[in-house]
């Protein structure tokens, strides 16, 4: 070792071997904040389930944090320690094998390795002559999504933040589309079609694009059929895209896609599938036929952060159409003319222009584990859903309400109250035993638990709601 080496090490400026004595001239010697930062998420990475944190007031983590946003700064060591001892500790680790509540998030190590690596890198992800290299893994990736959905090879799209930015952005194509074909708008403006299964996020998008919206009545178990669609379309001449669920995020249930479609081509109209939590299904041969019809959208979205092992925020957005989204999304500029609309260029097709590689993530994933294995993975997490529902049907005081299409589980526990609910749930928070809250279904109060880990047992879920509801 050199004496260079020997002393790097004595100060603590390797991180494996690494020599972090690079400096900017500007900034000066930050190997010490490049060390801390990345030790502590080499052994958050390297722990085998992640802690059972959960959010405090925001008067308790003010008032342990203290001031850290200063004119000469604190230095690194101390925010660090800050993080490690008040912030991250009030923060919900989402990928707990027990957090069961709205969905949750269980990204593999490896994928949330390399979001550090996606990081470090800085790269500019809106065009293709920033972000070349990077895109075309992302881009490998949409293109295996495609052929999940069994699209023609000509299909687009890019990684965004969200199921919210998602569907907004694929409706904004939608209307743009609708307009090019029409050439003009419709007196009273356009209308949105969704039922009531639809994520909230789609009406904040019709409020955003300012258009009208109609509500297409569910069967009894929360689908929209394509008899019910077919009322509405024929008494709406102005919809212009119709929002169906792969997963509905309350229920877990998947629209009648096939009749769906079929209404949707009948009326020429956009048919937009939000699978943001339950696309991941389409890999599952056991669940696989219920997506029959998704290979006629226009549009689907899907987040890897809720059950495709991802880490936040990692939302995939494809299009059958290129021409559609790029009419809608392409962006001009003085500044901006010289760009090669030739190129997949990703801010071409969402509501973005700066973005990051927020795609590279899953690719690693997937490169390293391989498909079959994120297969096993959805399939596991089905099979606990599963087991979790027919053991609920055996304990006598709970009634499994709706049985799992994918991996949510509805019950309830007759003869209690908002408030039963209300305190049985915050109990078990608070205990750190279990993450699971009340939602409302059919007007009442009801519980609720997701699937989307895993390495959750359903032994250990059902040994808990037994004991803990008797
Ligand atoms: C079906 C569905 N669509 C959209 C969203 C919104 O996604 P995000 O929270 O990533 O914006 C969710 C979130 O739970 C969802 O379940």
């Amino acid at each position: 070792m050199s004496d260079d080496e020997s002393r790097q090490q004595r100060n603590g400026s390797h991180v494996h071997g690494t020599d972090l004595a690079g400096s900017n001239e500007f900034w000066g010697d930050e190997s010490s904040a490049v060390r801390d930062a990345l030790q502590w998420a080499v052994a958050r990475m390297a722990r085998s389930s992640d802690p059972r944190s959960t959010a405090h007031p925001e008067s308790e983590i003010a008032a342990a944090a203290g001031e850290t946003v200063t004119s000469d700064g604190i230095g690194s060591a101390e925010a660090m320690r800050i993080f490690k001892d008040v912030l991250e500790p009030a923060t919900r680790s989402q990928g707990h094998e027990l957090n069961l509540a709205y969905i949750p998030g269980a990204p593999n190590r490896s994928a949330v390795a390399f979001d550090a690596v996606t990081g470090s890198a800085n790269i500019f992800g809106g065009l293709w002559e920033a972000g070349a290299g990077a895109i075309h893994a992302e881009n490998e990736v949409l293109a295996w999504l495609a052929s999940l959905l069994q699209w023609p090879d000509t299909a687009v799209g890019c990684f965004v933040s969200g199921g919210t930015t998602g569907n907004l952005s694929a409706l904004f194509a939608a209307r743009k589309r609708a307009l090019t074909r029409l050439g003009a708008k419709p007196e009273g403006g356009w209308t949105l079609v969704y039922t009531s299964g639809a994520h909230s996020s789609i009406a904040t998008a019709a409020e955003v694009l300012d258009v009208a919206t109609a509500e297409v009545p569910v069967d009894e178990r929360g689908h929209m059929t394509g008899a019910a669609l077919r009322e509405v379309l024929e008494r709406t001449p102005s919809a212009f895209a119709v929002v169906t669920s792969a997963g509905t995020t309350n229920t877990g249930v998947i629209d009648d896609l096939a009749d769906v479609a079929d209404a949707c081509a009948e009326y020429g109209v956009w048919m937009h599938v939000d699978g943001a939590y339950g696309g991941a299904g389409l890999l599952a041969p056991s669940v696989r036929e219920q997506f029959n019809g998704i290979e006629r959208a226009d549009s689907f979205i899907v987040d890897p952060h809720k059950w495709l092992f991802a880490p936040y925020d990692c939302c995939a957005l494809l299009y059958r159409e290129p021409e559609a989204a790029r009419n809608a999304h392409s962006q001009h500029a003085s500044y901006l003319d010289h760009i090669d609309r030739e190129q997949p260029n990703p801010s071409d097709l969402a509501l973005h222009l700066s973005r990051r590689v927020r795609g590279l993530p899953l690719w690693f994933g997937l490169a390293t584990h391989g498909i079959e294995r994120y297969r096993e993975a959805i399939e596991q997490t089905l099979r606990t859903a599963r087991e979790v529902a027919a053991g609920i049907a055996r304990i006598e005081h709970l009634d499994l309400l709706v049985a799992p299409e994918l991996s949510v589980v509805m019950f309830d526990r007759p003869g209690w109250d908002e408030a039963d609910y209300n305190t049985w749930c915050y109990r078990l928070a608070h205990e750190g035993t279990m993450l699971c809250v009340p939602t409302r279904w059919r007007g009442r109060i009801v519980l609720r638990v997701v699937f989307v880990n895993p390495d959750t047992s359903s032994a250990e879920v059902l040994k808990i709601l037994e004991e803990t509801t008797r």
